[in-house]
């Protein structure tokens, strides 16, 4: 048996590694360590579908002792595919008996392109009680940069313009299962 991985599917160029990724992860889990302190009581809140494979393997790079909370959403940006129209649509909200207040919201999302959909999350986690939210994505586009409609606190990778599937993120439903990065041709 060969080790090599296999081939991906026609149509998708490797992009970013999981070797690359999973190096990656530890230092942002420092990060995000360092600037959001344990009096804070953080609930990581998790941005379905695309956010729960960088959620699951960032989380556990946090310290055993960091006490971080789990919260899931699901939203959809709607519109045309390629380009956000700014509408977000709040699927399912996080469970309402989850009180905020006084805590800082880290949100996990995969990836800021427009920003429209954290800048929608940020402001209703705020109306919600929270008393800070913050931004903790995968990728975030270069050209993006100082033009979105907000900013990422903590991100993982900054890419170019190519459009990018696997390690949780889709193209029309597929290929959120592919362990690495890879960009469509
Ligand atoms: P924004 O609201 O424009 O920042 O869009 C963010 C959302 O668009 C992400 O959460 C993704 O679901 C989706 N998205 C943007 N770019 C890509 C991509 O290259 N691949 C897969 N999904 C993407
Ligand atoms: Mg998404």
């Amino acid at each position: 048996m060969s080790d090599a991985p296999p081939p991906l599917p026609t149509g998708l160029v490797p992009l970013i590694s999981r070797a690359q990724i999973a190096e990656r992860l530890k230092p942002l889990a420092d990060e995000i360590r360092a600037a959001i302190p344990a009096e804070e009581r953080p609930i990581a809140v998790i941005v379905l579908q695309g956010g729960f494979v960088f959620a699951a393997d960032l989380l556990r790079q946090l310290p055993p002792d960091y006490p971080i909370g789990v919260a899931f959403l699901r939203c959809q940006s709607y519109g045309n595919e390629m380009y956000s129209s700014g509408k977000v649509l709040l699927l399912n909200d996080i469970d309402a008996e989850i009180d905020l207040r006084d805590r800082t919201v880290l949100l996990l999302d995969d990836i800021l392109d427009t920003g429209h959909t954290l800048r929608f999350l940020a402001d209703h986690f705020m109306r919600r009680g929270a008393a800070k939210v913050k931004l903790c994505v995968l990728l975030k586009r270069a050209a993006n940069e100082g033009k979105a409609a907000i900013a990422a606190d903590f991100a993982g990778f900054t890419i170019g313009s190519e459009f990018v599937v696997g390690y949780g993120l889709d193209h029309a439903g597929r290929y959120r299962n592919l362990p690495d990065l890879a960009a469509v041709k």
